[in-house]
């Protein structure tokens, strides 16, 4: 029998090619399509989460500005140099010139990671004229227990009401009662004039001078 026979049985014939076969979509064009979908998506969804996380981030990406800027380009913030020497905005002629403890208060600029509350008082400072035509400064802070250590005129020495601890004009001992010597603190005079002071406090009831 003639294989070519149109009255052939055989039910395997291959597909003949109708109009329908226009609509099928080829394999590359639908992968594309899901790839852009799910990338659309992707970005969706990152929006507000980027978003969030720059409103976390906001206060530690405006310290760090802050800290690049300075606090000269800050008005409201204390002065202070590479070293940590702050601004006391005392000129050395306004200190008494026979070496009398002048008190001064020390501002500073308080930074954690979500708050900066600018020109806080942090404490407060003996200032006086010393010999070599400089300034010396002394934290206030009693070496003791820590009360605040006054000037004493009439015997012309530095004394804390509380324990009785005394000390003299250079900051030393003159009893048993303070377990160390008053704290004396860094100081550079700028510009031949302006008093900048490196502030510290300092462990009380100990013979070693410990930063807190
Ligand atoms: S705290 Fe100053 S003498 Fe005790």
């Amino acid at each position: 029998m003639d294989s070519a026979s149109p009255d052939s049985t055989s039910t395997e014939s291959p597909a003949q090619p109708t109009g329908e076969t226009a609509a099928f979509e080829p394999p590359r064009r639908g992968f594309f399509v899901k790839f852009l979908a799910a990338f659309l998506g992707m970005i969706v969804g990152a929006v507000p989460f980027v978003t969030g996380l720059l409103f976390f981030l906001d206060p530690l990406i405006r310290r760090g500005k802050a800290t690049q800027d300075g606090a000269m380009n800050n008005p409201d913030g204390v002065e202070k140099d590479e070293d940590g020497f702050v601004n006391l905005k005392v000129a050395v002629d306004a200190l008494p010139a026979d070496g009398t403890p002048q008190a001064v208060k020390v501002h500073d600029d308080k930074v954690d990671a979500w708050n900066k509350f600018l020109n806080v008082e942090v404490g407060t400072v003996w200032l006086l004229r010393n010999e070599q035509g400089g300034v010396t400064a002394f934290n206030t802070v009693c070496p003791h227990l820590g009360c605040s250590v006054d000037y004493r005129q009439s015997n012309d020495d530095f004394y804390c009401p509380c324990h009785q601890s005394a000390f003299d004009l250079k900051g030393s001992k003159l009893n048993q009662i303070p377990p160390r010597s008053m704290d004396q603190l860094k100081v550079k005079v700028k510009d031949g004039k302006n008093v900048w002071l490196k502030f510290q406090n300092f462990r009380g009831a100990t013979t070693e001078k410990i930063p807190t």
